[in-house]
């Protein structure tokens, strides 16, 4: 029998703070379910969530300014425990009739906190009455509200947290949810298990367990249909959706011939032959290279290919027949509306997705995993029994190494972008960096070179090698990989493929630049 892990559950109200999807991951690892909503959300929607505790998140505003997110007074009235972080906490005492005022002396990074109270959020503390806390504020609270007593200080806050244990009503300065603050999962625990009284049920078996009750119930006999890319996402979807309900399953995998070395083989092989899922392989290298053929343009690329792809998904489904849904892995950070800052990628280039295809297909949507955030979509991988090589895939574009051939696409200059890939790749992976970083992988350039090997001028190709750090894609950092392995990489891509004659390395952050180089 499934357990109810959806009958405990934590509301977090966003802000605006970079960190609301970090406590609401916080709040999941302690194993209880938590969904993110705007501040500004309506009082009966609350009602109807009916969470045990609501956590009200930082942000970068200041309670004075005009635009500062506000949310209703009522919510104190639901008698649910409510846990404020930083602007969270001032934004709670200025509406409860405290006083924040501006301060010369903000607090930015480590702090030393003072506990002065060690019952309900600091239960457990009396053996360390100093702790080191993450702070970023520079406005104070001067004057509690009524009913409400300090219960820890530091150096520039005489009041860093409070409560008002009648109603259970907290608030924090320091943010617990960073890794800057040691023993922030604590202090969450306490707020969660004992003031919260929420039961550490919120598991991946749970999950899985729950998710395929759920998609028998909807599906019933009914036949799905899954674009498969062999990308995490789509891989986790087309697994479950497998457990819950076999054959009706048809995963539609198109070699648009721009993948990577072996990828198509792989895909089959993991999941044609090991889970025997019911896959069509559509084999469609020559009419995307076709099509392609002469095309320069990066946005004309991914428009040519991502029409092509829905082209022939939409045919491939006519052929099946009968189909009435398409699962798509769609996660929980696509579902937020958050009203966090998120950047300007998502305009910047036409992303193919399948976006488009159910309204043109009049099919309807089932996306199992529209509750997780991607760390919890590889456990659930794992759990699902996919390899690890599926499970810690780096992000790769859907118009694949299109976008990674600068110039004209041709058979030729896939194959040698495909071969100095696949070094990259094997190298990274042999150290510790593969599983430390967001993507590595090669690009191959539109201009020719003059090099030496052996006593013969060559006239040659360049391939750029892009390695580069991120939370979401949205920024990145290039990373700086040691010398040693930098000379490996070049070394053997200079060697082992033929026409390439020079490697450099791609030094841009993004912004301004993009992490793919089209
Ligand atoms: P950019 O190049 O915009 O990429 O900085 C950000 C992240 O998105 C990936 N990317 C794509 N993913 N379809 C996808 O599914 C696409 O068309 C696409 N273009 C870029 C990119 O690899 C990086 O992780």
């Amino acid at each position: 029998m499934s357990v109810d892990i959806h009958k405990e559950k934590i509301l977090v109200l966003d802000f605006g703070s970079q960190y609301t999807q970090l406590i609401a991951r916080r709040v999941r690892e302690c194993r209880v379910y938590c969904e993110i909503q705007p501040f500004n959300i309506r009082l009966e929607k609350i009602e109807r969530f009916n969470p045990k505790g609501i956590i009200l998140s930082g942000g970068p505003s200041s309670v004075y300014s005009e635009k500062a997110p506000n949310c209703s007074l009522d919510i104190f009235k639901l008698d649910i425990p409510i846990l404020g972080i930083c602007y969270g906490m001032q934004f709670m005492a200025h509406l409860l009739g405290g006083q924040v005022k501006g301060s010369s002396r903000g607090e930015y990074g480590q702090t030393k906190l003072r506990i002065d109270d060690f019952t309900d959020l600091f239960a457990g503390f009396e053996n360390n009455t100093s702790i080191d806390v993450w702070m970023s504020h520079g406005d104070k609270i001067q004057t509690m509200p009524p009913g409400f007593t300090s219960i820890a200080h530091s150096e520039n806050s005489p009041i860093a947290a409070i409560k008002d244990k009648e109603s259970r009503v907290f608030g924090i300065q320091f943010h617990p949810e960073v890794a800057h603050t040691p023993r922030g999962m604590e202090i969450l625990k306490n707020f969660l298990y004992h003031i919260c009284k929420c039961l550490p049920n919120w598991t991946m078996e749970s999950f899985i367990e729950n998710s395929i009750d759920e998609i028998r119930r909807e599906i019933k006999n009914k036949k799905v249909i899954c674009a498969l890319s062999g990308g995490v996402d789509s891989s986790v979807v087309a697994a479950l959706l497998h457990r819950a309900i076999g054959d009706q399953l048809v995963c539609v995998f198109v070699n648009n011939g721009l993948l990577r070395k072996n990828e198509a083989e792989e895909v089959r092989a993991v999941f044609g032959r090991n889970y025997k899922m019911n896959l069509h392989y559509i084999d469609a290298e020559n009419s995307f290279l076709q099509k392609l053929k002469g095309v320069t343009d990066p946005e004309l690329k991914r428009k040519i290919i991502g029409n092509e792809f829905i082209y022939l998904f939409e045919k491939e489904a006519e052929d099946i027949g009968e189909v009435e849904y398409l699962a798509q892995g769609t996660l929980y950070p696509d579902v937020i509306e958050s009203v966090s800052f998120k950047g300007p990628s998502a305009t910047i280039k036409s992303h193919h997705n399948v976006g488009g295809l159910p309204e043109k297909m009049n099919l309807k949507l089932i996306e199992p995993l529209r509750e997780l955030f991607k760390d919890e979509v590889r456990i659930a991988g794992s759990e699902l029994g996919l390899p690890d090589e599926i499970i810690n895939r780096q992000p790769f574009p859907g118009p694949g190494l299109a976008v990674r051939i600068l110039g004209e696409i041709t058979k030729e200059r896939l194959s040698i972008l495909r071969e100095a890939d696949a070094i990259v790749s094997k190298e990274i992976r042999k150290t510790a960096f593969y599983s430390r970083i967001w993507q590595s992988f090669a690009v191959l350039l539109p201009v020719k070179t003059v090099g030496v090997m052996g006593d013969e001028r060559t006239y040659e190709n360049v391939i750029a090698l892009r390695v580069v750090q991120s939370l979401d894609g949205m920024t990145a950092d290039w990373v700086k990989l040691p010398y040693e392995l930098l000379g490996r990489l070049a070394n053997r891509i200079i060697n082992e493929v033929k026409g390439v004659n020079r490697v450099v390395y791609d030094i841009s952050s993004k912004p301004p630049s993009t992490i793919e180089w089209e």
